[in-house]
């Protein structure tokens, strides 16, 4: 199971801190790259992220809310990004990108926005390391968890299992106490937090007690042969 805190909802002028924070308790750092073209905010880069590998030993999961993710994302792979995450609303060639973040090293990730259906991708789950289900619309931090993507993510979990992939699911947006027992129940394996854990006033702590809460949801992580 893989807890991921992200850095949206911490002190940009202050992030090396802000992942110092989680060091020992968050299993990955979640980096939220956006454009202002595909989604209406913009956040940071390539050399940031650089900046980052530098200054934690936390591994980074780059979610690369952008266009043209096949120019843009295999370089976040080259830089030694755990695991790079891409939308397949804006990807031309998800296979071939994928395939690109693999040979660089890194683990392949494609993420679906809330109204992006899962179907269509079937095939291209064979070729991931995880899915990323959005549970809110990507942009902004700190909006509610949309539980109707629930059956969304219990249809990737099937998907899966039905194949045997070693695919592993994350949901991100809206993480939280409240929220995150539904979501590792449904199947999710990987959990993004920002506002839950850098609003909290000890992330580590709410870091632990969100990994205590989808360890303890039933049918969650820790049924065997899940993460
Ligand atoms: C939203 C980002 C999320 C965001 C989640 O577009 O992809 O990673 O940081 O923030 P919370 O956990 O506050 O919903
Ligand atoms: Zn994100």
């Amino acid at each position: 199971m893989i807890i991921a805190p992200s850095i949206l909802s911490a002190d940009f002028a202050r992030l090396a801190e802000a992942a110092a924070a989680v060091e020992g308790s968050a299993d990955w750092l979640h980096v939220d790259v956006m454009d202002n073209h595909f989604v209406p905010n913009l956040t940071l880069g390539l050399p940031i992220v650089q900046s980052l590998l530098a200054a934690t030993s936390i591994p980074l999961d780059c979610h690369l809310m952008i266009d043209d993710p096949d120019r843009w994302a295999p370089p976040y792979a080259e830089a030694g990004a755990a695991s790079v995450t891409f939308h397949v609303e804006a990807a031309a060639d998800p296979v071939r990108l994928a395939r690109a973040l693999r040979e660089r090293g890194a683990r392949a990730a494609a993420a679906l926005k809330p109204g992006t259906a899962l179907e269509p991708y079937e095939d291209l789950l064979p070729e991931l390391d995880m899915l990323l289900i959005m549970t809110v619309e990507p942009g902004f931090g700190g909006q509610g968890f949309m539980a109707d993507m629930l059956p969304k993510i219990r249809a990737a979990r099937r998907l899966a299992d039905r194949d045997g992939l070693d695919l592993w699911v994350q949901v991100d947006g809206g993480i939280a106490a409240d929220t995150i027992e539904q979501a590792a129940a449904a199947g999710a394996t990987a959990f993004v937090a920002g506002s839950a854990v850098y609003g909290a006033a000890d992330p580590a702590a709410a870091v632990e007690a969100l990994r205590a809460m989808a360890v303890a949801s039933p049918g969650g992580p820790a049924r065997p042969g899940r993460h």
